[in-house]
């Protein structure tokens, strides 16, 4: 039994949508995330200390909270590495970063400036009306 043939994913591995990690939620295909990685926890499953059923109650969910919970130790939090499969996409993923990072950009600058645009020119239009009448 190859242990290495799913789970020794590279770093930065594909991205998965969060919809993709939702059709595996059962035992014969369980995959979960955690921060933003996404896990393979299929053949972990008979293994898990805490239980199969709690690994698939989150099966094809977010388990951060579930996980960070129970306080696993470090030795659980490294095995999580066996069972690395990918990541959540940043934009497709559910997480609003980027488009709370857009909304941001948009109005802290942009707004602003327009603004200043507007009354510089209404001051130049009202400075060149005074001058000619
Ligand atoms: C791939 C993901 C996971 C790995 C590698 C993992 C690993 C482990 C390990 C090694 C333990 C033994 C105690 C420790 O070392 O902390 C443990 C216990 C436990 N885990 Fe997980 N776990 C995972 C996901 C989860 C999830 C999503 C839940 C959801 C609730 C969960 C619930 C528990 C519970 C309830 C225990 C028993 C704690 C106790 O008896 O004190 N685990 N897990």
């Amino acid at each position: 039994m190859g242990s290495e043939q799913l789970g020794a994913a590279p770093e930065g591995g594909p991205f998965f949508t969060l919809a993709e990690v939702a059709k595996r939620n059962s035992s014969r295909e369980a995959w979960l995330v955690i921060h933003g990685r996404v896990y393979d926890v299929g053949r972990f499953l008979d293994e898990h200390p805490g239980g199969e059923e709690v690994l698939l109650e989150q099966a094809g969910r977010d388990a951060t909270e579930s996980f960070e919970d129970v306080g696993h130790s470090t030795d659980a939090r490294e095995m999580l590495e066996e069972y690395f499969i990918g990541e959540v996409h940043p934009q497709r993923g559910g997480q609003e970063d980027e488009n709370g990072i857009q909304a941001h950009f948009w109005s802290t600058w942009l707004i602003p400036i327009f603004g200043a645009l507007v009354i510089g020119l209404m001051y130049r239009y009202y400075m060149l009306d005074g001058k000619s009448s």
